[in-house]
């Protein structure tokens, strides 16, 4: 069963426990939380104390999307905060392999996300660290953008390398998702699928879910 992450991006954000209800009560499994530090990505969003405030209000896997430079230091502050699931750039670090141990340190999910240009070979001496990889379907930063095609080969490798090695990793796309692209996502071997203004700009958030769960 496809796993439905919508994007706490697309939400109202002057009535947000109410948005993240509707989801909730609408049927999706996670909601997904998009960090931006307005350095490695050109947006600036949220951070810790948000995600603390609607941890109280809600029983929904948080899936902690961090697009910021020099995550390292802010992951026990979102592992504080709530969060079940963190998942950094390995376009923002250095040192990939310590980078994923530190999240698993705090005993939550570890999760590692290429940019659209970003090649799987960066996770090849990794995979076997980690629960989830996010391939971004559009360069991160802004909701709402056209879904990269270039993707959906990417993903097809990506599922090929999983099964090679006899892993379960998940395989999280993000950026572009809809009941036109889900389809091709799914196909191609996601079991992840993020999805903000398709979701979040819906008039029924309950019926979008399910477009994106049973397309089949
Ligand atoms: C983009 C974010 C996405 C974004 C997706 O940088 O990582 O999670 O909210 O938005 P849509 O689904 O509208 O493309
Ligand atoms: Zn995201």
């Amino acid at each position: 069963m496809t796993i439905i992450a919508p994007s706490l991006l697309s939400a109202d954000f002057s009535i947000l426990q109410s948005e993240v209800q509707s989801i909730e009560n609408g049927g999706a499994d996670w909601l997904h939380l998009d960090i931006m530090d307005g350095h490695f990505v050109p947006n600036i969003t949220f951070g810790p104390i948000v995600i603390q405030s609607l941890r109280a209000h809600s029983r929904l896997f948080f899936d902690c999307h961090l697009m910021i430079e020099k995550p390292d230091a802010y992951i026990e502050d979102f592992v504080n905060a709530g969060s079940d699931l963190i998942t950094i750039h390995a376009e923002t670090v250095n040192h990939l392999h310590r980078s994923i141990q530190i999240i698993k340190s705090y005993g939550v999910k570890a999760g590692i996300s290429l940019n659209p240009a970003t090649p799987l070979s960066s996770l090849e001496y990794v995979l076997e660290e980690i629960d989830l990889v996010l391939l971004m379907s559009v360069n991160p930063g802004f909701g709402g953008q056209k879904f990269i095609p270039q993707v959906l080969p990417k993903i097809k490798m990506l599922k090929q390398m999983i099964m090679d090695r006899g892993l379960s990793t998940d395989i999280q796309v993000d950026g572009g998702v809809n009941a036109q692209t889900a389809p091709q996502i799914v196909s191609a071997g996601a079991n992840v699928l993020v999805a903000g203004s398709f979701v979040f700009g819906s008039d029924n958030r309950a019926q979008a879910i399910s477009e994106l769960k049973n397309f089949i």
